[in-house]
């Protein structure tokens, strides 16, 4: 499968290079297109990964993935030309976060609307799925914990999208998908990133992530 990832942070590598290993072909995209930071990582997939720019990456891919800064997601959407998406899997990791000179993020919106609705608007004609969001880019992928398995949250509007993801989710390792209903469910997501970054703050461990408890 050939996957698009806008993105050159540390979300876009993990995945890309999770992609990679699994066998997949992966074009990572940058508002510019020698981005130094992307060009190294190809350098270490033994030519299964390339780069290029946003727009490069969404023609690339037949799945393509969101890790751009939140609240830019849209303006990065746009960059690379909105009906590059139309009909595709597109799996959304973002999360609006506000920063600022002290203390942890917050959100920028929520309770009345989120990033994954906000980019699913902007993306009218492709089926986004929220995935990836709610754990540190260390946890992605075959996330092993001496508790036992974590759970990963997904919610989108298209069933047959959604059921790819999760098919993405089992090879990347996370035996356990709870599918929370439509985009909208992205509001409760990217909350649970705020949670998931106190609580990893708060115990001093980057390596933790949610998992339900079950009867
Ligand atoms: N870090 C984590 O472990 C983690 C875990 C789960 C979810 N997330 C979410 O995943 C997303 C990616 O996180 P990250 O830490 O890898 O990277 P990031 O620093 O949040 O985002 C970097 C990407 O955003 C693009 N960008 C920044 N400003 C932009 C603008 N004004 N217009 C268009 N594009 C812009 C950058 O473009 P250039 O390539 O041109 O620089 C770069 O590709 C975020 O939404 C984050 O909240 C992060």
């Amino acid at each position: 499968m050939k996957v698009g990832i806008l993105g050159s942070g540390d979300v876009a590598k993990a995945l890309g290079t999770g992609f990679v290993t699994l066998g997949h072909e992966v074009c990572l995209g940058s508002r510019t297109v020698d981005n130094p930071k992307t060009v190294d990582w190809a350098k270490g997939t033994n030519g299964k990964g390339s780069t290029g720019t946003f727009a490069d990456a969404a023609a690339f891919g037949e799945v393509i993935v969101l890790a751009t800064l939140g609240t830019a997601t849209p303006d990065a959407v746009r960059l690379a030309g909105v009906s590059k998406f139309d009909g595709k899997v597109v799996i959304d990791t973002t999360n609006p976060l506000a920063f600022s000179a002290q203390g942890t993020p917050s959100l920028a919106i929520g309770h009345t609307t989120s990033q994954g609705e906000v980019n699913q608007k902007a993306l009218p004609k492709a089926h986004v799925v929220k995935a990836f969001n709610i754990t540190g880019n260390a946890n992605f992928f075959r996330p092993t914990f001496a508790n036992g398995p974590p759970d990963m949250y997904i919610c989108g509007n298209d069933a047959a999208a959604k059921k790819k993801v999760e098919k993405i989710l089992h090879d990347f390792g996370w035996s356990s998908v709870l599918d929370i209903g439509g985009i909208e469910g992205s509001r409760e997501l990217e909350s649970l990133c705020i949670l998931w970054v106190k609580s990893a703050i708060g115990l001093g461990n980057f390596r933790v992530a949610f998992r339900l408890l079950r009867a």
